[in-house]
């Protein structure tokens, strides 16, 4: 009972070295005065109650209290103490379930730190309360919410918080807060640049038990309770996963995730009735293929004791789906939801459905109309225990698009917005973009007009993960900020993108003031400073096809992907509006749609999104397109060459492994903003043969 959480083992902390836990590296806390003070407080530990959450809250907390403190916690049994409200022995953290502790011997005599219920919480929310003698309590309304309680806790000593008078209640903003990796049984990450796959290699399962024990902390410290271990695109290997041989492999992942909160869900191959089941079809509506689904979902769940769910992508990019047989996504999702329903598990269902094969010459199709024309028609027709899982924006991930329509249409269906941590089309965690102004963006944005914002009608998030085997975990030190952004946001998105920043670089960073301000600076600069020298106005794309890295203006321009700019010699960006265009501004509620459908009341960052104007068009910046175009490529190189120079500038505040490994990085990015200024440029002058006004070089 009394063993220190170990983590990693010997030979994967060699590997893994000094950035090895993030945020969560409990580093002793410098100051000393802050030392005694939490001491005081930190001395005892008493749980109250048993469980595999709980026993994962008491190794964090003495972890924790060992390393910021420099003494372990003294464990108090049940059998030894007295009250601690009255208290020989002095103040204690007191953690369980709050019904649980109101009801013990520690509940205290006061009501003064009346001590809120279960059903105050919810069964993930949490309270941390003084108690009268200084004792704190940290009380979950369930088993998860005492974890977060103890997260909660360990991250006000990390980031120098006050413990005293403690009043805390959180309850997260939504049931779902899922991390979807998009891994391959080979070990490879799809769109992954930190390194390999932490689930998969070379075919096994499960290898790095340690390191996964660690990514479940993580993932808990932050209040994720859902993750799907394996890619989207599910391929031959992926689809064995449902198969008896490999479901106990996938059952040993299951149990360390489950200690820490958190339900493994599968992406699944909607062919699997044929590619596994060996039947002839996988038609929706064919009971053999139910019963299918239904017996392998049975199997799964008495391996997987709390299995999440099934993930899919059907229909899209290649993937099998209903369409095949005839039927609608609704058929397709039902099905799986009714099989899963009797175990309590979930259908996350992506709305990411277009047609990838489209003719180039073809302006009437637009990709972005697609998952609202596929899925506003079935609003209503899904089962309760199906989510659609719907991307940000109507394309696919762009450092500027609008919101998507479908988010504010859906009123009668489960939704879940998909964001993604992993920089597939934002520097790939080569180039610093912290994503949370963005993410910000997309939660306030309140297309009515009446107060219906993305987070109020979001029932939950999703995310692709940007995790990896690298030591720092995403290759990037500094894109460890977006993952655990992306937790806290999900947890609560009201909270502002500078103030989870500054936690994250307090608790991973340490608690240098220079360091914080220099830090945060670069991370709330960078989202802006990559659009602007990146594709301009909302258009999008302009990268190399395939992997997705450094400049190509032309590089998706007669493809098959649905993603042009039109740029030709007169002017640039896509017609979308409903009087002349593809008709996509009407999908909005009427206050966005009208605003959208007109170039002069269309936001500046979105007017080639929704129109093709010529390039001498006047923003209400007061700046042409095209000189808008040259002066913020100048702007962006300049200033990514400055995020370079502000990291050097506190270069002796840094241990020098972490400095030199992000200066890399960001000397890599200023070289590379360079070039994409450059290009972008010259293509544009070569075009509109209109020079820059200010006379500054174009090749
Ligand atoms: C993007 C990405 C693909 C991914 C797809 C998806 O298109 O490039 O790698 O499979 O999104 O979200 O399904």
């Amino acid at each position: 009972m009394n063993g220190r959480y170990e983590g990693c083992g010997k030979e994967e902390r060699a590997v893994y070295g000094e950035y090895e836990q993030a945020w969560l590296g409990y580093r002793r806390i410098e100051d000393g005065a802050l030392r005694v003070k939490y001491a005081a407080v930190c001395g005892r530990l008493i749980v109250v109650g048993a469980g595999t959450e709980l026993e994962s809250a008491r190794l964090e907390l003495r972890s924790a209290i060992a390393g910021l403190l420099g003494s372990e916690p003294e464990e108090v049994s049940d059998a030894e103490s007295a009250d601690v409200g009255g208290v020989p022995g002095g103040p204690a953290i007191i953690v369980g379930l709050a019904d649980t502790v109101r009801e013990s011997r520690y509940a205290p005599a006061s009501a003064a730190a009346d001590l809120p219920d279960a059903d105050a919480l919810g069964s993930e929310g949490y309270a941390i309360r003084s108690g009268t003698n200084g004792s704190v309590y940290l009380l979950g309304g369930g088993a998860k919410g005492a974890l977060y309680a103890a997260f909660g806790f360990i991250r006000m000593l990390q980031t120098g918080g006050d413990i005293g008078g403690l009043r805390i209640l959180e309850r997260p903003a939504y049931p779902l807060r899922m991390i979807d990796h998009w891994d391959n049984a080979d070990g490879t990450v799809e769109r992954g640049y930190a390194g390999g796959s932490l689930f998969f290699d070379g075919g096994r399962i499960g290898e790095r038990m340690g390191r996964i024990r660690d990514y479940a902390r993580l993932q808990a410290s932050i209040g994720i309770n859902a993750v799907a271990i394996n890619n989207v695109n599910v391929h031959a290997e992926e689809t064995r996963l449902l198969a008896q041989d490999r479901l106990d492999d996938v059952a040993r992942v299951a149990d360390v995730l489950r200690a820490y909160g958190i339900a493994l869900y599968l992406s699944v191959n909607f062919a699997a009735p044929i590619e596994l089941g060996g039947l002839g079809t996988a038609d929706p509506l064919d009971p053999a293929v139910a019963a299918w689904w239904r017996e392998t979902t049975a199997e799964v769940y008495r391996r997987i004791p709390g299995f999440g769910g099934y993930v899919v992508k059907a229909d899209s990019e290649h993937r099998p789906g209903p369409f095949t047989y005839g039927r609608n996504h609704a058929d397709g999702a039902n099905m799986l939801a009714d099989a899963l329903a009797t175990h309590g598990g979930t259908v996350i269902w992506r709305c990411f459905v277009y047609d990838c094969r489209q003719d180039w010459r073809d302006r009437r199709t637009d990709r972005a109309r697609a998952a609202y024309d596929h899925f506003m028609p079935l609003d209503g027709a899904f089962r309760d225990n199906v989510v659609l899982q719907i991307k940000h924006g109507p394309m696919d991930f762009q450092v500027r698009e609008p919101v998507s329509p479908l988010l504010l249409g859906l009123r009668r269906t489960r939704i879940a917005l998909e964001l993604q941590i992993t920089q597939e089309y934002t520097g790939q965690q080569r180039h610093l973009c912290y994503l949370l102004p963005m993410w910000k963006e997309v939660l306030d944005f309140d297309a009515a007009g009446d107060d219906r914002k993305v987070a109020d009608v979001a029932g939950g998030f999703a995310a692709v993960s940007n995790i990896g085997t690298d030591a720092n975990w995403t290759g990037h030190l500094l894109a460890q900020a977006n993952w655990y952004g992306y937790g806290r946001l999900a947890w609560d998105p009201s909270l502002p993108a500078e103030a989870i920043g500054r936690e994250w670089i307090r608790m991973a960073l340490g608690p240098d003031a220079a360091v914080e301000e220099t830090v945060i600076r670069m991370l709330m600069d960078s989202h802006a400073i990559y659009e602007s020298y990146t594709a301009p106005l909302g258009v999008g794309w302009m990268v190399q096809p395939n992997h997705h890295y450094g400049p190509s203006v032309d590089g998706y321009e007669y493809s098959p992907w649905g993603t042009y700019h039109y740029a030709d010699r007169d002017g640039i960006g896509v017609d979308r509006t409903v009087a002349t265009g593809t008709g996509y501004a009407g999908q909005y509620p009427a206050a966005a749609a009208s605003a959208y459908e007109s170039p002069q009341t269309c936001p500046d960052e979105l007017l080639l999104f929704f129109h093709h104007v010529p390039y001498d068009t006047r923003l209400k910046s007061g700046k042409t397109v095209i000189q808008h175009i040259y002066d913020t490529r100048f702007e962006g190189a300049d200033r990514a060459a400055g995020l370079l120079a502000a990291w050097d500038s506190i270069a002796d505040s840094l241990p020098s492994r972490t400095y030199v490994e992000v200066r890399t990085r960001l000397a890599h990015q200023a070289e590379h903003a360079r070039e994409w200024r450059d290009q972008l440029n010259t293509y544009f002058y070569r075009k509109s043969g209109i020079p820059d006004a200010l006379g500054r070089t174009i090749y």
